[in-house]
């Protein structure tokens, strides 16, 4: 049986996730948790004629039935900022949902491999391990950030400025999920070596920005939903994949260094001691991540990118670390 369950299912990206995920035929239930909506959702889903069972469930006293002997738990729950909210209000908001759900995760599906969409993903990772720990299930393996859509984004930018099909170019991004602290490595991709320095920058920011894009044309009404569940989906059934036992499955995602101890400290030669999550390529096995990979070499502008993310990666994790260990 292999049960993936949605939090927040009935939102922007939970929605297109679920309808993405009721396609493969290696997931067997699909669950749909939600503080509202999930039951409709569950049942339009439900008539499409794939394998996977669908149920809803919706609110706290659904919580267990709907997370119960999940294999894997992906979460794209949150709130949008809304107007007079400063981001600091929506950290507090979007923590608080993000902690309430790890603790029903802790209790009922302890052995899931949790997959965290909501945003800040630098902070919100920290998150979901703090209160793990606290609850003493805490497996760094099998707890990611889904950093996917900057892989997705990356290779359709850079495809654009190549000519290359974007769905066969892969283009390592590591780091973190915001801003400054995405960090494309772009000389590593063959084919970058005819762009200009200026070609690169250009392509760079606008993969660390991509997500202002979506807001800007958007006009005020929300974020990426379809494209990123899309990338959720696609690091879903990679993450299921590798625990069914399929070999050499490399996905960039966001990880505490401690889940492969050796890899990690390759990562903290170059970042520092004090950063302790990193998106990275990761080699995934069946119990999740098996080895992270070194970031390679290096060009000197993507030092200097470097330098720049290190200071505000550090802040986030620590931001998301201590709403839980602060916490009376
Ligand atoms: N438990 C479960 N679901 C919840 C909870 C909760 N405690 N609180 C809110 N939700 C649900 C909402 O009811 C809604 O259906 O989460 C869903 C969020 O959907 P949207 O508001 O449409 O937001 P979306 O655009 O999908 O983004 C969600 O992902 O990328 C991030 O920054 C984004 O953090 C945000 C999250």
């Amino acid at each position: 049986m292999v049960k993936v369950t949605v939090c927040g299912a009935a939102g922007g990206i939970g929605q297109p996730l679920s309808l993405l995920l009721k396609q493969s035929a290696n997931i067997t239930h699909l669950s749909l948790f939600d503080i509202v909506n999930t039951p409709g959702v569950a049942v339009d889903l439900s008539h499409i004629n794939t394998v996977s069972k669908v149920t809803g469930h919706v609110g706290n006293e659904q919580m267990e039935e709907a997370l119960k002997d999940s294999t894997i738990v992906v979460i794209p729950a949150g709130v949008p900022r809304k107007p007079g909210m400063t981001r600091d209000d929506l950290f507090k908001i979007n923590a608080g949902i993000i902690r309430d759900l790890a603790v029903g995760v802790a209790k009922h599906a302890p052995k899931a491999f949790v997959l965290v969409i909501s945003n800040p993903v630098n902070s919100t990772v920290p998150i979901v391990t703090e209160v793990f720990k606290k609850h003493g299930v805490y497996d760094p393996k099998r707890i990611f950030g889904v950093t996917t859509l900057d892989i997705v984004r990356a290779s359709t930018f850079v495809s654009e400025l190549i000519g290359t099909d974007p769905a066969q170019l892969k283009v390592p991004v590591v780091g973190g999920h915001s801003g400054v602290t995405i960090l494309p490595l772009l000389s590593q991709v063959s084919g970058t070596e005819k762009l200009s320095q200026e070609q690169v920058e250009q392509v760079t920011n606008r993969i660390q920005f991509g997500g202002d894009e979506v807001v800007k044309a958007k006009a005020g009404t929300g974020s990426a939903t379809l494209s990123m569940a899309f990338a959720g989906a696609r690091f879903t059934l990679a993450v299921l994949d590798a625990i069914q036992g399929k070999t050499g499955v490399v996905e960039c995602t966001y990880v505490n260094l401690e889940s492969d101890p050796e890899g990690g400290k390759a990562i903290k030669q170059v970042v520092g001691d004090d950063v302790t999550y990193f998106s990275a390529q990761v080699e995934l096995g069946k119990d999740g991540v098996s080895k992270i990979l070194s970031v390679g070499k290096l060009s000197d502008y993507e030092k200097k990118l470097f330098e720049a993310a290190v200071p505000e990666l550090k802040g986030n994790i620590v931001k998301g670390a201590s709403f839980i260990t602060d916490a009376k």
